[in-house]
């Protein structure tokens, strides 16, 4: 099982988005028995909310539910066997080396994105910009399944061409 943990700050704008987009993505190539997706934030400020109503909007109109609810990232996503843990901007990078020090496969989702030269995905929670976050983190996410199908040498049903 391939564990993928999407890190921002809040775990209510950003990650749970990419966690969302991802699990569609993985929907759609046959591989949903063989990832478990989930996300969290650095900070526990959110636990237990439902996601901002911008990233519910943004995902609904992508054809995409999401129910989950925030929690803050814990040592158990950290350690967890073929464990990414892709991080939505550079203050997450550092805050989460910072709690738990050196981590094997950590990212930031923009690694992966071919369209953009973004570095960071820009923190909507105060100006805004959901459908903006939502076109750079589909690039990511496309980017990090095709990164991950190749280095697990997994056999997708259907190649990754959501936009
Ligand atoms: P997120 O956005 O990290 O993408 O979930 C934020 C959510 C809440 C806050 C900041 C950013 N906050 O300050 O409460």
């Amino acid at each position: 099982m391939i564990h993928v943990t999407f890190v921002c700050l809040g775990n209510i704008c950003r990650s749970p988005m990419a966690e969302a987009v991802l699990q569609q993505m993985v929907n759609a190539a046959g591989l949903a028995d063989q990832f478990m997706v989930d996300s969290a934030g650095t900070s526990g400020w959110h636990a237990g909310e439902p996601a901002h109503s911008g990233t519910r909007r943004v995902l609904s109109q992508h054809g995409i539910t999401y129910r989950g609810s925030a929690r803050q990232v814990a040592w158990s996503d950290v350690r967890a066997e073929n464990g990414y843990i892709i991080a939505m901007d550079g203050h997450n990078v550092a805050d989460l080396q910072e709690r738990f020090g050196s981590i094997a496969r950590l990212y930031p989702l923009l690694e992966f994105a071919s369209e953009t030269d973004e570095v960071d995905v820009p923190d909507p929670y105060y100006t805004g910009g959901f459908d903006y976050v939502y076109s750079l983190v589909s690039d990511g996410c496309r980017g990090l399944l095709n990164h991950i199908i190749a280095e697990h040498v997994l056999q997708p049903t259907a190649h990754v061409i959501l936009k």
